[in-house]
């Protein structure tokens, strides 16, 4: 499914942050669009600033919210997984509960909305997702011990839908972005570099919807170099990603 034939979009993740600045963009563009999170008063104000959103609670890792909020949700297009957690830590900090947390909601979380979405637009043999991952996922990084393993894991699972829905109606697309100012990266303490503004990542992500193409990452150039030491042999990228962050993440 092409950007163009897509007229309802359903933002999960949306009262702050990427998910908030890109249901703006969608909605500037003439898009219908549906956010959705846990935090209502968030969701309504959002729906104040343009006649093309609408709002409906979902916690994701609660499948009856979501098997609600999708009964009133018709004819929809397009679903862009936003909603994520993230708390820094390193080895010092690892905690079996903090990991599961993450995964509750970043991995169980996408599933549980994958589940339903994936069943409707098999019915109706057409639809799009998009799924927010992260750079994080592409290689272990400090400070990532439990968010970079579901980031990981997002991308691994965008992959092979891509490959099941590859020559249908049915597109995938995974989102990466790099550092991005929102609440979720409020929290840290250390040097992010190359980061951008909400706004910026809602345009690059649009952007991407556009093209089309399986992976929308950005910024470029903090991305691809992320992929490159990703691909190195470890020897090389475990003390060169040791080296280029000590004291500063
Ligand atoms: N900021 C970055 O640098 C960066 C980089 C790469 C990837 N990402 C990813 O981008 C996505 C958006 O993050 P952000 O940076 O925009 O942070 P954010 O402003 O904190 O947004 C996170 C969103 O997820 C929602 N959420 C959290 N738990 C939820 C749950 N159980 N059910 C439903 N919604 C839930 C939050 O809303 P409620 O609290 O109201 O539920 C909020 O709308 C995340 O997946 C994050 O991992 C961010």
């Amino acid at each position: 499914m092409n950007y163009d034939d897509i007229k309802k979009i359903w933002i999960i993740g949306a009262s702050s942050g990427i998910g908030e600045a890109l249901a703006k963009a969608l909605a500037k563009d003439g898009k219908q669009v549906i956010i959705s999170a846990r935090s209502e008063d968030k969701l309504k104000a959002i729906t104040e600033t343009s006649d093309n959103i609408t709002y409906t609670t979902v916690d994701v890792t609660d499948t009856k919210s979501i098997g609600n909020a999708m009964k009133g949700i018709k004819n929809l297009d397009s679903v862009i997984q936003c909603a994520g957690w993230f708390s820094a830590e390193t080895a010092k900090d690892f905690d079996a509960d903090m990991f599961k947390k993450h995964f509750d909601i970043n991995v169980q979380g996408t599933a549980n909305i994958l589940d339903p979405v994936l069943k409707r637009f098999k019915k109706a043999s057409k639809g799009h997702v998009a799924v927010i991952s992260s750079v994080a996922g592409y290689h272990g990084l400090p400070k990532s011990l439990s968010y970079g393993p579901t980031k990981a894991a997002l991308i691994n699972l965008c992959e092979a839908l891509a490959i099941d829905f590859y020559d249908t109606d049915i597109k995938i697309q995974v989102i990466n972005p790099g550092f991005v100012k929102t609440p979720l990266t409020d929290q840290n303490d250390f040097e992010m570099p190359m980061m951008i503004t909400p706004e910026e990542a809602a345009k690059s992500i649009v952007k991407g919807l556009k093209r089309g193409s399986f992976e929308i990452t950005f910024p470029v150039i903090f991305s691809y170099i992320l992929k490159t030491v990703a691909k190195l042999p470890y020897a090389l990228s475990i003390p060169l990603i040791k080296k280029a962050t000590a004291g500063k993440m």
